[in-house]
């Protein structure tokens, strides 16, 4: 089949870079192509609110994230506060960190939440789940990593989360503690000062207000790590844990173990055994989560990758729009009042170990323009379905795989994720609007077989009079000169933030910890439409006064 001219052209840029060696961008401007391309904004057309919540976070008793990256303990000298990293509590709030999932991931359907209770040096040391991992076979100390002294439990994760400013969301063990465990943890958070057996003890930890803990996931993964059960004995396990829950007034949110990938046989089995066949009257169910991390074929290096990888690795995370679509669906056939979002509660690139920044940093990597660029269109794809994406964590916080920072002993770097984050906090609590993007493909090669990518993509918010429009340009060396159009409105002003860089697999060091970080600049006002060029491998945000 004759291929489009621009996406002839394409495949020599792409072409070009693999055959140089190197990740280096070809200075190579689109011309013709370029005014193919077209972003039309619709702010009158409301899609709905963009959850603050969809811009949240996991850190899990895994590696280097807890343990070396959280969790420093009071009495190091890496400036801490109550034992906490200070330049990690800072950076949170920077991006206005809404949410924190704890303490798993495929750890939380091993912890017991007792261990981590009352004096730290009374709490007993246990084998962390992933002491399996080949990783963490390897690695000659097995220090808190592999034998969790437990020093960082309930306590030290709700201040981790005020002093970030996020609210917590705990991840209850359903695969090997009982529902009564259950409720008692959430007696241990939420019962009234003075009122119960476990009020006091917080009390004695110098917590006697309840920490207030609305949201909670009930098992993680429960079709693998978490029980390997079928969907039908998970269906029957959530109604015992979730059917008689205390509440202390609080508005409890339970979250479901919802599917890997895109497994509609979990979803549909779950929903036909809890809702299908008898009454099931729990108001607390309000959130379905959704695990989906994107991979490459090949050596799936997180440094070191061809073009064609590159284009893989993004239609994988974009793979997550069909993912909410179809789940939507299923989901609608048991739920048709909506009662029940989903939570994508684990997502990001997944690439091979290699490149953490300390052997005990299992699944730890570095990460790249590619995985910022892939972070920045997961978030595009949750603003563009508000009405169905009501929570989102990206996996995970730091040391782990797509992590926002990277840490070890007294360094600490914001990697290009954070960089993401901060750029797309103005889209938190904002009401998401219609747009429109047109742009040529790119063609690239998938295992041998011929495959597209879309070339311009985004999402659209609106607060008052200030929009926030944020746009990913993939083409590796095209920028891609842009009419931007606001359908029935006119700007006044607009400042633009650019995160790009000269290779897709740059990142940031303890050393350079700056080599990616966005520029910002302010664009004269002039009439609608406006004109942009997008760079290539680009993450922009463009925030637009209207007039
Ligand atoms: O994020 C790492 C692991 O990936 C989590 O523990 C698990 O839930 C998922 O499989």
């Amino acid at each position: 089949m004759e291929l489009p001219k621009h996406t002839q052209r394409r495949d020599f840029l792409k072409t070009a870079a693999v055959m140089s060696g190197s990740l280096l961008l070809p200075a190579v401007r689109c011309t013709s192509q370029a005014t193919d391309s077209r972003i039309e904004v619709f702010p009158t057309q409301e899609l709905g609110n963009i959850s603050h919540n969809v811009y949240g976070h996991f850190t899990e008793h895994i590696g280097g994230v807890i343990y070396d990256g959280v969790w420093v303990g009071e009495n190091s000298k890496i400036p801490n506060t109550y034992g906490i990293r200070t330049a990690l509590l800072d950076r949170l709030k920077e991006i206005h960190a809404p949410i924190i999932r704890w303490p798993g991931g495929c750890f939380a359907d091993s912890y017991d939440w007792r261990d981590g209770i009352g004096p730290a040096a009374q709490r007993p040391a246990r084998t962390n789940f992933w002491e399996t991992e080949p990783d963490a076979r390897r690695l000659g100390e097995k220090g808190r990593q592999i034998f969790d002294d437990n020093s960082f439990g309930t306590n030290e994760f709700v201040r981790f989360c005020r002093l970030s400013g996020a609210e917590p969301y705990i991840a209850a063990n359903l695969r090997s503690l009982s529902a009564l465990d259950f409720d008692h943890w959430v007696e241990y958070c939420n019962s009234p000062a003075g009122s119960t057996a476990f009020a006091k003890v917080r009390a004695e930890a110098g917590f006697p207000e309840p920490f207030h803990v609305r949201y909670w996931g009930i098992g993680n993964e429960s079709w693998g790590c978490g029980g390997n059960f079928r969907p039908e004995e998970y269906a029957s396990e959530f109604r015992r844990f979730t059917t008689w829950v205390p509440e202390y007034d609080q508005d409890l949110q339970f979250i479901g173990s919802g599917p890997n990938n895109n497994d509609l046989d979990w979803t549909r089995g779950f929903f036909e055994e809890l809702l299908g066949r008898r009454p099931y009257h729990v108001r607390q169910f309000t959130g379905w989560s959704v695990h989906h991390y994107s991979r490459t074929q090949g050596k799936r290096d997180a440094l070191s990758f061809s073009t064609d990888e590159y284009y893989q690795l993004l239609q994988d995370a974009a793979f997550t729009e069909r993912i909410l679509q179809d789940q939507w669906a299923v989901m609608g056939e048991y739920d048709p009042n909506r009662r029940i979002k989903l939570v994508v509660d684990e997502y990001g690139p997944w690439h091979h170990a290699g490149t953490e920044v300390d052997p005990t940093h299992i699944f730890g990597q570095q990460i790249t323009m590619r995985d910022a660029i892939a972070t920045a269109l997961t978030l595009d794809i949750f603003n563009r379905h508000p009405e169905k994406v009501s929570l989102a964590a990206c996996a995970q916080l730091v040391n782990n795989l797509n992590a926002l920072f990277l840490a070890h002993e007294d360094k600490f770097v914001a990697t290009p994720n954070f960089h993401v984050f901060k750029m797309y906090a103005a889209h938190q609590d904002a009401t998401a609007v219609g747009v429109a993007f047109s742009a040529p493909n790119i063609a690239y090669n998938a295992n041998g077989k011929r495959a597209r990518f879309w070339g311009l993509n985004g999402s659209a918010s609106l607060k008052g009079k200030d929009l926030t429009l944020t746009v990913v340009n993939p083409h590796i060396g095209t920028p891609c000169d842009t009419e931007i159009v606001l359908r029935g409105a006119q700007y006044a002003d607009a400042v633009v933030t650019v995160l790009t860089s000269e290779k897709i697999n740059a990142h940031n060091t303890f050393e350079q910890p700056d080599t990616v970080a966005p520029q910002s600049k302010t664009l004269q006002a002039s009439a609608n439409p406006l004109r942009f060029s997008f760079p290539p491998a680009s993450v922009t945000k463009l925030q637009i006064r209207m007039a």
